[in-house]
């Protein structure tokens, strides 16, 4: 009878270890011991990045965002092309749009110059967009740390699995919750886009095209500098109101059928998303906190951790 309670037992604990080691793969102490001053150092490289141009803080939220959704948050995105690299930079939704690469390589060097081999690339990324988002009065959250870098990249991947603004409403939901995010994570994320610009490329279509879902006044603003024609690349901002600060005006734009992009406007268009807008319309800090819980959620997919993959020593190709 003990001996088989206390075998009982000793399964039990066997188990409780191993659920909590794959619970707490990461961890926000992470580098106190081994890098303290990691943090500290990849703010002052943000800062002063955003500092010398705003819309960085945007670029380096989207940049976190979009490696995370291609093979998790290893920073496959940073890698450029080499013998074994095709480089994510090529994809659709990346090309000649994804940005901050620069300032992601300098805040690594300063890292590197106190705790060579340290911390990895994907940290600096995940703990980048949260500073971004400090820096323009979004909100703060905890950073899990402890993700390595990969060896790989997967353009084809990056073809298929970044989000289309041509989107509808169910096959947005339906690719985030093939990352684990539910439809009001993935409208608290996209909440992100109350800061940075987008391409008049990404927008023509619905400024010339929807006559029913925009605002006619809107649609006319967007047009004087986005001809029928030509000037693909000429920058809007998302949030006509406050393109510089983070805040919900992102949802109020919605609900007066003032989002740019078509992607933006399916989230209130009728459909069963309509009623978080209003929300997030209504309350600011409610948006702020669903906003930072859903990117902790990101920052969770998929990590390599312990002995997978390794730290880069620089960023743009692997060791
Ligand atoms: C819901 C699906 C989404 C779609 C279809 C989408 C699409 C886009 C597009 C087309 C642009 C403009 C790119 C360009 O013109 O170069 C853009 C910009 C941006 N996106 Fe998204 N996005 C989505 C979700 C997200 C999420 C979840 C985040 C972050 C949490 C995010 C953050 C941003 C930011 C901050 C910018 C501005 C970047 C800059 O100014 O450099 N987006 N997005
Ligand atoms: C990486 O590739 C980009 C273009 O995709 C280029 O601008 C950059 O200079 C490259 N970085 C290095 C360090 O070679
Ligand atoms: C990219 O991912 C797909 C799907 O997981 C896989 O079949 C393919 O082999 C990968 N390609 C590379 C270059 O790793
Ligand atoms: C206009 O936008 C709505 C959603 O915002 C979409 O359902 C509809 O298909 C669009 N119409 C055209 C002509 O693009």
């Amino acid at each position: 009878m003990a001996s088989s309670i206390s075998f009982a037992c000793t399964v039990l604990t066997l188990l409780l270890i191993i659920c909590v080691q794959s619970e707490a793969k990461l961890s926000s102490n992470f580098y106190d011991s081994t890098c303290p001053n990691a943090l500290t150092t990849i703010r002052t490289a943000i800062r002063t990045a955003i500092s010398r141009e705003r819309r960085m803080a945007a670029s380096l939220v989207r940049l976190h965002f979009h490696d995370c959704f291609i093979q998790g948050c290893d920073a496959s995105i940073l890698l450029n092309d080499s013998s074994t690299i095709t480089s994510e930079k090529h994809a659709t939704g990346n090309m000649n749009s994804v940005r901050g690469f620069q300032v992601i390589d300098n805040a690594k060097s300063q890292v590197e110059k106190i705790c060579p081999g340290v911390v990895s690339c994907a940290d600096i990324l995940a703990v980048a967009a949260r500073d971004a988002s400090v820096y323009v009065g979004g909100p703060s959250w905890k950073v899990k740390l402890g993700r390595r870098d990969s060896t790989t990249a997967n353009l084809s991947l990056a073809n298929t699995q970044l989000p289309d603004f041509q989107a509808s409403l169910d096959s947005l939901i339906s690719l985030f919750s093939t990352k684990g995010l539910s439809a009001r994570d993935m409208v608290a994320l996209s909440g992100a886009h109350t800061i940075g610009q987008a391409q008049c490329v990404t927008f023509r279509t619905r400024i010339y095209c929807n006559t029913s879902d925009i605002n006619l006044g809107f649609a006319a603003t967007r047009k004087r500098k986005c001809p029928a024609s030509g000037g693909d690349a000429t920058l809007a901002p998302l949030d006509p109101v406050t393109p510089n600060s983070f805040d919900n005006n992102y949802f109020k734009n919605l609900i007066k059928k003032k989002g740019l992009l078509a992607s933006d406007q399916v989230l209130f268009s009728g459909g069963s998303t309509d009623s978080i807008v209003l929300e997030y319309s209504k309350k600011r800090k409610k948006f702020e906190s669903d906003f930072a819980a859903a990117m902790i959620k990101v920052g969770n997919i998929n990590p390599l951790t312990g002995s997978e993959g390794q730290i880069r020593k620089l960023c743009y190709t692997v060791n």
